[in-house]
């Protein structure tokens, strides 16, 4: 998309949202909506009923060695305690479908909270669309109305390996939410990477391609925002964050439709995973 550099520009901090007590995605001005989506990324005041640092404090118990929920087990690719190749980052990563089963009690419900924050934050973004509201279920792959596929992860960058913490990319879901502790991602402006500053006591939330994709017809459409982790040294104090997903039913299908309700195309979110994957691999 393309902004004038003054938009882009990451000099005046990013645009911060807030969810109401009536469970609406609320910016102080429309100029602010408008910037966030235009970025495809805003940070998001902490919810008061979200207890974070317990969240945190677990994370950080997954650097130890000998952490026994680094032992749960992998479910396919996507889940279980992952190391990524040709990247620094390792992680404990699981879909809402096993939280209850592998996590905590108290981290099981962080994720639902998040699910709830995913929500809303969708809603709006469908809202703003112009999709009628009665086909943004259909159009998320269940997402909006609590169904979906959610991954809530717990990161860090293991920096006894010498890659890039995380290569530049695009995430493939709907929305991201991220809790940032320490410098090190960038997101990419008006074609150059900037950094996006910590700011304590908030979430950073970034657009993903399949909320570009069911929106592209929209009269209101959103990009996902290519980011990536600087590399991380020895000499750093340890990064490690927590990353949520909001994807769409992973076997399910996404529509895209206008502002009238018509459907304008659609894909199984298998096909458009593998095609995102295929291009991310031919531009490596
Ligand atoms: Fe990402």
């Amino acid at each position: 998309m393309a902004l004038s550099s003054q938009e882009g520009s990451l000099n005046v901090g990013l645009p911060i949202a807030s969810i109401s007590d009536d469970r609406r995605l609320l910016f102080p001005t429309s100029a602010d909506l408008n910037r966030a989506w235009d970025l495809g990324i805003f940070y998001l005041k902490l919810p008061t009923n979200i207890d974070l640092d317990g969240a945190r404090r677990f994370g950080r118990g997954l650097i130890a060695p000998d952490n026994p929920y680094r032992q749960i087990p992998k479910y396919g690719e996507l889940e279980g305690f992952i190391a990524l190749e040709n990247n620094q980052q390792t992680k404990l990563a699981l879909s809402r479908q096993h939280w209850d089963q592998h996590y905590p009690s108290e981290i099981a419900e962080f994720g639902r909270q998040l699910d709830e924050i995913g929500i809303t934050i969708l809603r709006e973004v469908l809202r703003q669309s112009g999709i009628p509201e009665t086909f943004w279920e259909r159009a998320s792959g269940g997402y909006s109305a609590g169904a979906g596929t959610a991954f809530l992860n717990f990161v860090h960058y293991d920096t006894r390996n010498p890659d890039q913490g995380l290569r530049p990319h695009t995430d493939y879901g709907l929305i991201t939410i991220l809790d940032i502790t320490a410098p090190g991602l960038q997101i990419k402006v008006n074609d150059k990477f900037e950094e996006v500053p910590v700011f304590p006591g908030h979430l950073a939330i970034h657009f993903g391609e399949a909320l570009n994709f069911i929106t592209t017809h929209s009269d209101r459409t959103v990009g996902a925002i290519e980011h990536q982790v600087l590399s991380q040294k020895s000499t750093d104090p340890i990064r490690h964050g927590i990353v949520y997903f909001a994807n769409p039913d992973l076997a399910g299908v996404l529509w895209k439709f206008d502002a009238q309700g018509r459907v304008k195309g659609s894909s199984s979110v298998a096909d458009l995973f593998a095609l995102l994957e295929k291009n991310l691999t031919e531009h490596r």
